[in-house]
C-alpha cells in the first residue's frame, strides 16, 4: 500500500516509468530506474509466440511472476490477470489472492471497464486486493487487427466515463492503451488516479513499454515502439565470438579450466 501511495503523489509532478519483465534477469536490471513492473501477459505473443494473449494460463503468469518477484527490490510490482480467470466475483477473487499469494506482487491488471468488469473489481478492492485498470485497446477481447481507441466520439464518450468509473471503484491506476491524444489528455486531466499510457501520448502521467521491444530483442513494427537499444547485435556479436573461439580452441583456454 506504501508503494501505491508513493506512486499515485507523483501526478502531476513527475513521469512514472513502467516497463513489462518476464523472468528474474530482466527485472533485477530494471528495477533501479522503473517505478513499476508489470509482468504482462503480453508474454504469450511476446515469448511463446502466440496469436493472442487468450491462450495465457494463471499457472504461466504464476510462474513467470515468481521468477520477476527475485528481481525486484524496490519498484511496485503488478501482475495481469490472463483471459477466463475473472470472468465473475468468486472466480476473479479466488484466482487474484492465488496471484497474490504465490508471487508475492503489489497489485493485478485487469482489462475492460464495462458494468460487469466493474461489479467484479469493486469486489476484488472490497477485498483488500490493490487492482490496476486498463482501458482503450483491450489485448484479450481484440480479434483481428489492433486499432487505436477513441476516434469517434461515442468511444471518447464511452472511454472517459469508464476511466471515472474505475476511478470511483477504486483501481489506483488506469493503463491507457492505443488511445487518441487529445483523450488521453482528457482522461489524465479528469481523474485523479494515474494514467499509463502505451501508445496514448505523452499527457498520460506515465509510460509502460514491453521492455523487450525497447532493448531491440523483438524488432517489434508497433508504430509507439521505440527501440531505444540493440540487443539482437550484442547476442550476435557475442555468439559469434563465441563460435570463432570454440572453433579456434582458443575457448576454454588455461583460465577457465580445473
Ligand atoms: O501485457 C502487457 O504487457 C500489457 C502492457 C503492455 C500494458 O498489458
Amino acid at each position: 500500500m506504501k508503494k501505491i501511495k508513493n506512486l499515485l503523489i507523483k501526478k502531476n509532478k513527475t513521469k512514472i516509468v513502467c516497463l513489462t519483465a518476464y523472468s528474474k534477469n530482466i527485472a533485477k536490471e530494471i528495477d533501479n530506474f522503473v517505478d513499476v513492473i508489470l509482468v504482462g501477459d503480453s508474454l504469450g505473443s511476446v515469448l511463446y509466440d502466440f496469436d493472442t494473449t487468450r491462450t495465457v494460463t494463471l499457472e504461466m503468469m504464476i510462474n513467470h511472476s515468481k521468477s520477476v518477484r527475485k528481481g525486484i527490490t524496490k519498484s511496485l510490482m503488478v501482475v495481469d490477470m490472463p483471459y477466463n480467470t475473472y470472468r465473475n466475483k468468486s472466480e476473479a477473487l479466488k484466482n487474484c489472492k492465488k496471484v497474490m499469494k504465490e508471487t508475492k506482487c503489489d497489485a493485478v491488471k485487469l482489462e475492460g471497464g464495462n458494468k460487469k468488469i466493474v461489479e467484479i473489481i469493486k469486489h476484488l478492492i472490497k477485498n483488500n486486493i490493490p487492482v490496476m485498470g486498463h482501458l482503450g485497446l483491450l489485448p484479450q477481447n481484440e480479434k483481428g487487427k489492433f486499432t487505436f481507441k477513441g476516434k469517434s466520439s461515442k468511444e471518447k464518450i464511452r472511454l472517459l466515463n469508464e476511466a471515472k468509473v474505475l476511478e470511483r471503484t477504486g483501481v489506483f491506476a488506469i493503463v491507457l492503451e492505443c488511445v487518441e491524444k487529445k483523450l488521453s489528455k482528457e482522461i489524465t486531466d479528469q481523474i485523479k488516479i494515474i494514467t499509463i499510457g502505451i501508445g496514448a501520448s505523452q499527457h498520460c502521467d506515465g509510460q509502460i513499454l514491453v521492455t523487450d521491444d525497447l532493448i531491440g530483442l523483438t524488432n517489434s513494427k508497433i508504430k509507439f515502439v521505440k527501440e531505444f537499444g540493440n540487443v539482437r547485435k550484442t547476442i550476435r556479436d557475442a555468439v559469434k565470438k563465441y563460435k570463432t573461439e570454440v572453433k579456434s580452441l582458443k575457448y576454454p583456454s588455461k583460465k577457465y579450466l580445473y
